[in-house]
């Protein structure tokens, strides 16, 4: 039987098994899916243990997305420019790699949410690899413009000029902005947040006028209660979501990858809920 697996450290946290079994029960299928803790300096080798013992397909999470991508002799378009691959497979020998984290949030953010991107001021704050790894699919979008704001600006500034030379995007390609957070004040229409502050129960200090009347607000993050930059959104008037959904969705789309159909994510979303 075809196995897949989730690398990570740690990795026993992860909702991948649960939710690609799930995918696979649409069809009346059963899946080999495992979560493998794969030691810090030793991924290189756990990924050619797998695929040499009937591996199919494998997903990548923290630390070893660029790991993942530096293995790989094939790689998408928006992985190459997100610098990190989380979905890898052997074709004719050679390992590929995609990165499907910024088409599950675009899947999220336009298809469930039915949030418009295209044509839409949009802002992304923080400059770190979860930022990175959606910035094609962002692009692909087609927004009026995107600004990346970041506590450290010249980290923002990079992956605006990364971004900028990036093939991905437009006609016309959307304006890309960068910038600091003191130097923040304009409406946008959907502000995502890609920094890991959350998780400490902190956010970046925005200012009020962040958004506008009938804005909207995305976290990356998802948990049991809604993040601290969600909650400062909502008082604020926007319509707000977390990422459950871009876990979801970008775990359907390295499904699809490797079953070939794609499946529903809406039941999967609200069994997790
Ligand atoms: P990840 O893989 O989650 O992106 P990362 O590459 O370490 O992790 O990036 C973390 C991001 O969260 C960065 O944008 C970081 O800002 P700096 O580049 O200035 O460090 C941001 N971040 C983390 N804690 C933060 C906080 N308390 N306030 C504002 N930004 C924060």
């Amino acid at each position: 039987m075809a196995r897949y697996a989730v690398f990570g450290n740690p990795v026993a946290h992860s909702k991948s098994p649960q939710i690609h079994q799930a995918f696979a029960a649409q069809r009346g299928a059963e899946l080999v899916y495992e979560r493998i803790a794969a030691p810090l300096d030793g991924f290189a080798e756990a990924v050619a243990d797998f695929f040499a013992a009937d591996g199919a397909g494998a997903n990548v999470t923290v630390p070893f997305k660029e790991q993942a991508f530096a293995l790989c002799a094939e790689r998408t378009e928006r992985a190459e420019l997100a610098g990190a691959v989380n979905t890898l497979w052997q074709q004719d020998g050679r390992l590929h790699g995609d990165n499907t984290d910024g088409a599950g949030l675009l899947a999220d953010i336009r298809d469930n949410l039915r949030w418009p991107v295209a044509d839409r001021r949009v802002l992304i704050l923080g400059a770190g690899g979860a930022v990175r790894g959606v910035l094609g699919p962002l692009l692909a979008a087609c927004p009026a413009s995107l600004t990346i704001a970041n506590r450290t600006a010249d980290k923002a500034h990079a992956l605006a000029a990364l971004a900028k030379k990036s093939k991905i995007g437009g006609p016309p390609p959307p304006l890309i902005e960068s910038c600091g957070y003191d130097q923040l004040h304009d409406g946008f229409d959907l502000v995502i947040n890609g920094t890991s502050a959350g998780l400490s129960g902190a956010m970046p200090d925005l200012p009020d006028t962040l958004l506008t009347a009938h804005g909207q607000a995305y976290d990356m993050v998802y948990g049991n209660e809604p993040t601290v930059f969600l909650r400062w959104a909502a008082a604020r008037g926007a319509a707000t979501a977390d990422g459950l959904g871009m876990l979801v969705e970008q775990a359907a789309e390295a499904f699809a990858r490797w079953h070939g159909w794609r499946p529903a994510t809406a039941p999967v979303m609200a069994a997790l809920r």
